[in-house]
């Protein structure tokens, strides 16, 4: 099979697939991504990655290129690239998804006697497949739509136990028992260890993706809502969640209130989703996201605004330590980051800013930061007139309050995650500011 766009969801994709014994090939237009993942080495932090790409690649089952006709003789064709938002609006833009189709097709051909079967794994808005399927029908290649859940920071497990695995197919009877057999062949494993598979047509594996992604978001947001609401009331959310979280038909899970989402995938993909019904003639069926994402930007301002009180008033001038600049732990992507969105905001009213992420500063420094960027908490914490917590990293909520009062003797803390304990910090002689927490 081939796995066309290497980057986080391919890259893992291909690995993992040959992980399950395939024979992966992966395809990019990126020279130098292919050549370092040719050499087994990822070019993004995820954890467990690293090992299982070299081993796969060390195997000899996975290969990557930049040349399309090496792809010729794949029976499965996933599509992996990424959708990002326009320039200039909301949707998404499909320029590589198309590209990606481009490439392959003067590649098409029977394999073994039998057509080809693409699979699109990209977040598309709903329509996408079934305009692919009629590109791509001249050839005789089949398409299903089969989306990705994965989450970074766990990229590898969700793609080898991932909670279901979706089918989209064609409501041609034939094509769809065919494209059905081909997607069953490649994830017997999976689905011998009786991982729920639904079985559907490409609108509604389509919307499945991006309606998930919107429910996460709504999610987040709604508990953010309610942050707003326990600030000016004195209550506390964390306590909030937990409450309403032991009903079983709320959940606990995704209702961390802080400074909100970010990522390549729930900011992008709530944006796409109303544009897409605003093409439907649906514009006021999806409002209520526009204010999922307003709610989720005024957190990147509360927060501001919580720091610049919390230092008298005014940032010009002052230090602060910003712990985090990835949008999640686990992770060196800082794409939409609210960390680093808000690490921007206070250095643009005039702060020093001092930055420290575990996996991003690396990636930071690379690019040449707008920031100071440190190795260290304690660096970065060196006489700060206030410390960030921003990204909810392991090493950050297992800092000792007691040994970071004595580089920080300001000790002001505002804890965007609600990753500390309240108590033990304000035992420690620190302020301690959370986010809907007294
Ligand atoms: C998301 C979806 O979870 C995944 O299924 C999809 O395939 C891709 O998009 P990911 O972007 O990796 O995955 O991150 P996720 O774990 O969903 O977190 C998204 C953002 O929400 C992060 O910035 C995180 O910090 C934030 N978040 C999450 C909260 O602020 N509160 C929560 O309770 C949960």
């Amino acid at each position: 099979m081939s796995v066309v766009g290497t980057g986080y969801l391919g890259a893992v994709h291909a690995a993992c697939m040959a992980s399950l014994g395939h024979e992966v090939i992966g395809l990019d237009v990126d020279e130098q991504k292919v050549r370092l993942l040719s050499s087994g080495k990822a070019p993004f932090h995820e954890p467990g990655f690293d090992e299982l790409l070299k081993e796969q690649v060390d195997a000899g089952r996975l290969t990557f290129t930049t040349d399309p006709a090496d792809v010729a003789d794949c029976r499965v064709h996933f599509i992996g690239v990424g959708t990002p938002q326009t320039s200039d609006g909301d949707a998404a833009d499909l320029t590589y998804v198309d590209a990606a189709i481009t490439n392959l097709l003067p590649h098409l051909g029977p394999v073994d006697g039998r057509a080809p079967l693409i699979a699109g794994k990209s977040t598309v808005p709903v329509g996408t497949a079934q305009a692919i399927a009629e590109r791509i029908a001249p050839t005789g290649a089949l398409l299903a739509w089969n989306p990705e859940f994965l989450r970074e920071g766990f990229a590898v497990q969700d793609t080898v136990s991932p909670d279901r695995i979706v089918y989209g197919l064609s409501k041609d009877e034939a094509v769809a028992a065919e494209s059905k057999a081909i997607l069953d062949e490649v994830y017997a494993d999976l689905l011998a260890r009786e991982i729920p598979l639904v079985v559907t047509d490409y609108a509604t594996a389509e919307l499945v993706k991006v309606a998930a992604n919107a429910f996460l978001a709504t999610k987040i947001s709604f508990i953010n809502a309610m942050s707003e609401i326990a600030d000016a009331t004195g209550a506390d959310v964390t306590t909030l969640a937990e409450a309403i979280g032991h009903d079983d038909r709320i959940g606990k899970k995704f209702l961390r209130a802080g400074i909100g989402f970010g990522g390549g995938c729930l900011p992008k993909d709530i944006r796409a989703f109303m544009a897409r019904a605003g093409e439907l003639g649906l514009d006021d069926t999806l409002t209520f996201l526009r204010e999922v994402d307003t709610i989720n930007d005024r957190q990147r301002v509360r927060t501001v605004d919580a720091a610049r009180t919390a230092v008298g008033g005014d940032l010009a001038g002052r230090t602060v330590a910003v712990l985090g600049a990835a949008f999640k732990p686990d992770s060196d992507d800082m794409r939409n980051s609210p960390a680093l969105d808000i690490a921007k905001r206070v250095q643009d009213e005039g702060a020093r800013v001092r930055v420290t992420d575990p996996a991003a500063g690396a990636v930071l420094r690379a690019r040449g930061s707008e920031f100071d960027v440190v190795d260290s908490v304690e660096e970065a914490a060196q006489d700060a007139d206030i410390v960030l917590l921003l990204t909810e990293w392991r090493q950050f909520r297992e800092i000792d309050p007691v040994e970071l009062k004595k580089v920080a003797p300001a000790a002001t803390i505002l804890d965007g995650r609600n990753a500390l304990d309240p108590k033990r910090w304000r035992d420690a002689g620190w302020t301690y500011i959370g986010i809907g927490r007294p």
